[in-house]
């Protein structure tokens, strides 16, 4: 089942991930694509797309495709990104009728809690790339770079509507492949009256090793990642780049 973040508590997304967001992940994922294709990418899906303020950083010239299993969070991709094609289903099982030049899994991939859900997921990228099309998975943390902490974040909107958003990461059992993560919301609304929502999200953990299995695994090949080049003020997680086949 779906956390609450993402059904009803949706509509709050606009607050919590303002435009500005992400900015400098899509960069990344456009300039890894562009190397990895030796080219511009024409075509990218993005599955467990959220909100969609990822996808909308990318350069126009691309066409998008954005999924996500809520349909609250594909309207909100889709008010965010009106001129991309939108689906909503399971990135573990979705099967669209055409391939793209790159797939891409951004933070989504946290959610996938087992290894058979990665498998699943990199079976759904497979399908719908041709041999030398390009994944990136953008997972927040990997087992060897995990660490307990808390971040906040929240915005506020004219209408007077305001949200602030808590999330405490933590590590029940090292061993299980996973972590949780607390969210607190306090959300205000127009009239000023303010209410709290607390909700756990469990998310999987897996080492570098184990990424590296599964990704090989799915038919894909890992390719060297160089964001030297880049301009970057805050930097990305772990990034994986991954040609389908062999280069
Ligand atoms: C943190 S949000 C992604 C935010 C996104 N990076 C952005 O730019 O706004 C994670 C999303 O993953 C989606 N999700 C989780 N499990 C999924 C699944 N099995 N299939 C498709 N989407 C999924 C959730 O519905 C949620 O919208």
């Amino acid at each position: 089942m779906l956390p609450r973040l993402y059904t009803d508590l949706a509509p709050w997304w606009p607050l919590l991930s303002p435009p500005d967001a992400y900015a400098e992940d899509a960069q990344v994922v456009h300039a890894l694509v562009e190397q990895a294709l030796d080219r511009a990418p024409r075509s990218l899906l993005e599955l467990g797309c959220g909100s969609g303020t990822l996808a909308s950083h990318l350069p126009n010239t691309v066409e998008l495709t954005l999924n996500d299993l809520s349909p609250e969070m594909v309207a909100v991709a889709a008010d965010r990104n009106p001129t991309a094609t939108t689906h909503c289903g399971d990135l573990r099982t979705l099967r669209l009728p055409r391939t793209f030049d790159a797939v891409l899994i951004h933070d989504a991939l946290m959610y996938l809690g087992s290894r058979d859900d990665v498998e699943a997921a990199l079976a759904t990228a497979a399908a719908h790339l041709e041999p030398g099309g390009v994944l990136v998975l953008m997972p927040d943390f990997v087992e060897e770079t995990f660490y307990p902490g808390t971040d906040a974040g929240g915005g506020e909107d004219p209408s007077g509507r305001a949200v602030r958003l808590l999330e405490w990461r933590w590590d029940r059992d090292p061993d299980d492949g996973r972590f949780e993560v607390e969210m607190a919301l306090l959300l205000r609304d127009e009239q000023g009256s303010v209410r709290s929502v607390h909700e756990q999200h469990s998310m999987g953990l897996f080492s570098l090793e184990h990424w590296g299995q599964m990704i090989r695994a799915g038919g894909f090949t890992l390719l060297p990642v160089d964001l030297t080049q880049l301009p970057l003020e805050q930097g990305v997680g772990e990034v994986f780049v991954c040609m389908y086949g062999t280069p």
